[in-house]
């Protein structure tokens, strides 16, 4: 159980790794016109499979460390508690929304032909999933929810 969230949090870096990879290629690809090649899929793929993961091991930490339970059976004070309502509800909902914006973003890019708006289809549905990620985040700077950077097994 306590691999989970150090495995959570240095996924964090993957995840935004091959986001951002994903996003600058869309965006080069919508600016430079330029044809949609075996590498962008590559990339989205990987943002993909990353969020994957990261969703599957969210869940572990939401349902494993009482977050859910606590939410269920102490509603009131996790609501007026902004450390709780984040992790219980915030990040965890908001996530879940990235997540399928990636998923719904790669069938839309399979759904055309036109290299044009493969990119421009890529660079909206990850683009605002990225955002997501990065605005949820528990940053070490964000006073009330903050986490590591980096956390050791
Ligand atoms: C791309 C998606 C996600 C990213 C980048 C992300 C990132 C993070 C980070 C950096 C932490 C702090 C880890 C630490 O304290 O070292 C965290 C904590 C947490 N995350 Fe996520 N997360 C994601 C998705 C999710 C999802 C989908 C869920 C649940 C459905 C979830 C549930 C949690 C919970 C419950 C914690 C607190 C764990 C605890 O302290 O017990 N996360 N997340």
């Amino acid at each position: 159980m306590s691999y989970f969230l150090p495995i959570h949090n240095i996924l964090r870096w993957a995840v935004l790794l091959f986001g951002l990879l994903t996003v600058l290629k869309a965006l080069t690809g919508v600016l430079g016109k330029r044809n949609y090649t075996a590498g962008d899929n590559k990339a989205n793929l990987f943002f993909m499979i990353s969020c994957d993961i990261q969703l599957l091991i969210g869940l572990i930490l939401y349902f494993n460390n009482s977050w859910f339970d606590n939410l269920k059976n102490n509603t009131s004070v996790v609501m007026k508690t902004g450390m709780l309502r984040f992790f219980a509800m915030e990040h965890s909902l908001m996530m879940i929304i990235a997540w399928l914006l990636v998923h719904v973003g790669r069938s839309m890019v399979k759904r055309t032909d036109i290299d044009a708006k493969k990119h421009q289809r890529s660079l909206i549905y990850f683009g605002i999933a990225l955002l997501i990620i990065l605005a949820m985040i528990p940053w070490p700077f964000r006073q009330e929810v903050a986490r590591p950077w980096f956390r050791g097994f």
